[in-house]
């Protein structure tokens, strides 16, 4: 059996930690307290997809489509060209809506996947689905419909979670950990009273993946994954010092 073929993330430094990218048609999670740069990530996901020709979705429940614009053009990428092209589309929604456009079988969205040739999706945050009940099994079920209806679909998703210790949170990381391929974790870190961004691909079903811990950095341009952390420790805790201290 050959090997399935691999998505670039457009991020090169992260595609190197997952051996090539994401496994094509898998469920990707990346998880990250606000501002470390889910979005920014899924935008870069998104424009590299489009730029290798292959269109792309971004569905968010709780940023507009101007703001996503605006967040775009501070990163210098216009999006504007690719949606009239039709191979880029925001749009926005609620977890309700989503979970029963993806089900019904000529629904809105599933018209959209077919018609537009879906490659890439992306969900901005899919710790909103947290809303939907406070039984933890019945969110995992939740997640295990919504990740199978976009398996079907055949696409390669990027799914953004909210890390922190809010009880929903807290949920979400129960209830989805499990039903995903893969999950990458976005940290702040402390290095000598200095904050930092720490990167990390902590699972990768059927996969190699680099388990280092790697510096990046937002700029102009998106992510930019660089060194490893070489000799500190604790950095997943956000507070590191030098080893052997
Ligand atoms: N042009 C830029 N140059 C440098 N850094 C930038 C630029 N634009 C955005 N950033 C950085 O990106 C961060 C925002 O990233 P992003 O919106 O992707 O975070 P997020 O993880 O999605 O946050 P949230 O959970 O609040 O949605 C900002 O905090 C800022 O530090
Ligand atoms: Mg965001």
């Amino acid at each position: 059996m050959s090997a399935k073929p691999r998505v670039e993330t457009g991020v090169a430094g992260l595609d190197k930690m997952l051996s090539g990218g994401f496994v094509q048609g898998t469920a990707n999670l990346v998880r990250g307290a606000p501002g470390t740069g889910k979005t920014v990530l899924a935008l870069q996901f998104l424009l590299h997809g489009v730029e290798c020709g292959e269109p792309g979705l971004l569905i968010s429940f709780e940023e507009f489509p101007q703001s996503l614009q605006n967040d775009a053009q501070s990163l210098g990428w216009d999006l504007h060209p690719w949606q009239e092209r039709g191979l880029l589309h925001l749009y926005f929604t609620s977890p309700q809506v989503l979970l029963k456009s993806l089900e019904a079988p000529a629904g809105p969205l599933s018209d959209l996947f077919i018609e537009k040739n879906i490659k890439r999706v992306v969900l901005d945050s899919v710790t909103h689905f947290t809303r939907l009940t406070n039984d933890q099994l019945q969110l995992r079920h939740i997640y295990n419909r919504l990740i199978n209806a976009l398996k079907r679909e055949g696409v390669t998703a990027l799914l953004l979670a909210e890390e922190g210790r809010m009880e929903t949170q807290r949920a979400e990381r129960g209830a989805l950990s499990f039903v995903v391929d893969t999950i990458m974790l976005l940290r702040y870190v402390e290095v000598e009273s200095a904050i930092q961004r720490a990167i990390t691909v902590i699972k990768m079903r059927s996969s190699d993946h680099i388990k280092e811990i790697r510096r990046y950095e937002i700029r102009k341009g998106g992510l930019a994954v660089t060194v490893p952390f070489e000799g500190r420790e604790s950095i997943l805790t956000g507070i590191s010092h030098r080893v052997g201290r």
